[in-house]
């Protein structure tokens, strides 16, 4: 008898993932209230192509046929977000029944799928109630949040195998609050960091809420941690200019969820932009709640210098915040281009920078297992003669990067599972449709799905355990 060696062991999950705003669609169906993206979509000059999310890929509609594909893909898994705005409208009180009827019946099709939910409770689409009441730069958004996690528990309970709370903080208030380019737009420093405390309160404000609901539930946040290299590693002020984008894009966050503290540089680094008093006694205790898996995401890496102080100093590396930094405190890190090969967004391909953060954090957190909750590239898909879409360069993107995940735990990284973003091409955020990273092709007019040849090489891994030439 022969046996086939697998590289990834048989309890590895593999996965593919999605975001309700960017694939559900019905708008303005079901009770549903509008949230932050609806009212930044539909503002002229914030999206590409005037683009929305009121049809999106009518997921709301068609989700049965998505959970056949999610079944013939074979995954184990299948990562979700839950629309607050769809199961409680406004942010607070009463439940919408049918919005939770809605994922209640998706989540029983995925177990008869055989598939296990691994569900984001904010994928960035905030009522817009509580916009109006403040955002999450208002402290009261936190409580609310929790709120929303705790009646999620109640009423889903035992259908979610992982809850996570958050998906990138690092976008939510940076982009949302600082550079302006995701919702709701706004270009203050200040209140960018206050949202990124009461992100990080409501996390842990969440965790201990599912847990009362749950006591056996497994939880996570999933963060998009930036790789920073310095452009030269030998001098001091590089290395400095990689500490400080470290600190704003990466501790503040890793700090007080897993060490219950604020790291002392950032607070140095950012004393000219807030006191950080919105940080109460006791508020460290709540953020820092054990994880039952930590969610990574990963696309890319950031190249970093100090800014000399003369010509155009280039303020992020992506998401087109080019007036206004994401990189709060950060007034002298310069972001540089990067060697490509690039994908369509314009982001470098390097999937050694994924081994190197995942065996790091598997070195400073040892305690914690790992998820990789996304991962994927989006390129100019072209449907050919035969019909097909044969992505050549986004099997090499997965192929390569899922090979990163395999040396990071043949280094010792605890990494249980993968998830390839995404199941399906949807709203790619402020660049709209324009962009497009599903393993399945949707073609927008007649809202059909279609296999890439991504998705058949995916399967052929997820089937096997093991990486395809
Ligand atoms: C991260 C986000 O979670 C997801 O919503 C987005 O579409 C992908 N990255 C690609 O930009």
């Amino acid at each position: 008898m022969t046996t086939t060696r697998r590289t990834f062991p048989r309890d590895f999950t593999w996965g593919s993932a999605t975001a309700a705003y960017q694939i559900e669609g019905g708008a303005r169906e079901g009770g549903r209230g509008p949230s932050i993206w609806d009212t930044f979509s539909r503002t002229p000059g914030k999206v590409d192509g005037g683009d929305t999310g009121d049809v999106a890929c009518d997921h709301y509609h068609r989700w049965q046929e998505d959970v056949d594909h999610i079944s013939e893909l074979g995954l184990g898994a299948y990562r979700l977000s839950i629309s607050w705005p769809r199961v409680q409208p406004g942010g607070s009180g009463e439940l919408n029944a049918d919005g939770v009827a809605f994922y209640r019946e998706l989540l029983a099709e995925l177990h008869r799928a055989g598939v296990s939910p691994v569900v984001t409770l904010y994928h960035w689409d905030l009522p817009q109630e509580l916009e109006d009441a403040g955002g999450w730069a208002n402290r009261e958004t936190a409580f609310r949040f929790a709120e929303y996690a705790r009646l999620m528990a109640r009423e889903l309970g035992e259908a979610v195998t992982v809850w996570t709370t958050l998906n990138e903080p690092w976008c939510s208030a940076y982009l949302g609050y600082a550079s302006g380019v995701h919702a709701p737009g706004r270009t203050e420093p200040a209140a960018a960091l206050a949202a990124v405390h009461h992100l990080n309160l409501a996390h842990g404000l969440a965790v201990q809420a599912i847990r009362e609901e749950l006591p056996g539930a497994k939880v996570s946040i999933t963060l998009n941690l930036h790789v920073v290299r310095p452009e030269d590693p030998s001098s001091e002020a590089d290395l400095d200019a990689v500490r400080q984008v470290d600190a704003v894009g990466n501790r503040v966050f890793l700090g007080p969820l897993l060490e219950g503290r604020y790291p002392e540089d950032l607070l140095a680094d950012t004393a000219a932009i807030t006191d950080w008093a919105f940080v109460h006694d006791g508020d460290l205790g709540h953020i820092q709640q054990p994880l039952d898996v930590l969610g990574v995401n990963y696309y890319s890496t950031t190249l970093v210098r100090r800014y000399a102080g003369t010509g155009e100093r280039v303020l992020a590396d992506s998401h087109k915040s080019t007036t206004h930094s994401p990189w709060v405190g950060c007034e002298d890190v310069e972001f540089l281009p990067l060697p490509g090969p690039y994908t369509a967004m314009g982001w470098n391909i390097d999937p050694d920078g994924l081994v190197e953060l995942l065996t790091s954090l598997g070195t400073t957190y040892p305690d914690v297992p790992m998820m990789v909750t996304e991962n994927g590239a989006a390129f100019d898909d072209v449907v050919s003669g035969d019909g097909r879409v044969h992505d050549v360069e986004r099997v090499e993107y997965l192929h390569d990067h899922v090979h990163a995940v395999a040396r990071a735990r043949e280094l010792g990284a605890d990494v249980r599972g993968y998830f390839a973003w995404s199941l399906m091409d949807n709203f790619e955020w402020s660049y709209g449709y324009s962009k497009r990273f599903g393993i399945i092709r949707v073609n927008y007019d007649t809202l059909e799905r279609c296999w890439k040849d991504s998705a058949f090489w995916y399967r052929a891994v997820v089937q096997t355990g093991q990486i395809p030439d």
